[in-house]
């Protein structure tokens, strides 16, 4: 078998290229809640994002470095899941994550709790980084208004209640998606090894699980709230 092709590689690459998308989720997290700063500070730090680096970079090349190692990281986790999902699709007759013989499901088996949070929480996810890039970052929707200030589009958007909505159902998908996907890619990269790692493990993960969740939801909340306005 090549390695590539290997259920044991393409765990380890889901978890290696997870792990870089959770530090850039951490970065940016902490990046949003500028927003309590006020408009100069976010749109300040928006500008920011554009020329550090210089002059040893031209105009926005760190931001294209993350974004190159971004959408690699993106399609090697997408890859690499969807060809896991279909290999345990075709060895279980089709029933992929339908796993445990149970009464109580209508096809005599039910799914676990984590194959369906990953696997439908990462369809979740993709389409709202979509739906997030089409907002934030290409400016092609603008719920809250057109501007050309990153501070106003946020605002503007997080005052529409259905926008904050969407958010934050995302943001659930994510959390449960990091709760587990975090404590997976640890023990499928070795640290899984005694009781007491396996505990610390558990408490990792629902503490950046947490954290990012928490962290993301805030800005769109105090917006939606009125404690952050225009
Ligand atoms: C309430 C939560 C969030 C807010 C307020 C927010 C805000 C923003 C803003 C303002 C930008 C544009 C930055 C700029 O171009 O100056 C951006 C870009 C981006 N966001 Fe978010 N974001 C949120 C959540 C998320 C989440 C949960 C993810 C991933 C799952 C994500 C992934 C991205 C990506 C990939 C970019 C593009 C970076 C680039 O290429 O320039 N964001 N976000």
């Amino acid at each position: 078998m090549s390695a590539q092709s290997s259920t044991v590689v393409l765990k380890a690459a889901m978890a290696v290229s997870g792990l870089v998308m959770v530090l850039f989720l951490l970065a940016h997290m902490y990046g949003n809640l500028k927003v309590f700063g006020g408009r100069a500070d976010f749109d300040g730090y928006a500008a920011h994002l554009r020329t550090m680096g210089e002059p040893f970079l031209p105009y926005a090349g760190a931001l294209w470095v993350v974004r190159v190692v971004l959408l690699v990281s993106v399609l090697v986790h997408i890859y690499a899941a969807v060809t896991v999902w279909l290999r345990a699709r075709a060895a279980t007759g089709g029933r992929g994550g339908w796993r445990y013989q149970s009464s109580s499901g209508r096809r005599g088996v039910q799914r676990s709790y984590a194959s369906f949070t990953m696997r439908w929480g990462g369809v979740v996810i993709a389409l709202f980084v979509v739906y997030h890039l089409l907002h934030l970052t290409w400016n092609t929707i603008h719920p809250g208004g057109a501007s050309d200030s990153p501070y106003e589009r946020v605002v503007g958007g997080f005052q529409v209640w259905w926008v904050t909505l969407s958010y934050l159902v995302a943001l659930l998908a994510l959390g449960f998606h990091l709760r587990h996907g975090f404590w997976s890619a640890f023990a499928d990269l070795g640290a899984n090894t005694s009781v007491t790692r396996r505990r610390r493990l558990n408490e990792a993960a629902t503490a950046v699980a947490l954290l990012v969740t928490v962290g993301f939801a805030a800005p769109p909340l105090a917006i939606l709230f009125g404690w952050v306005k225009r």
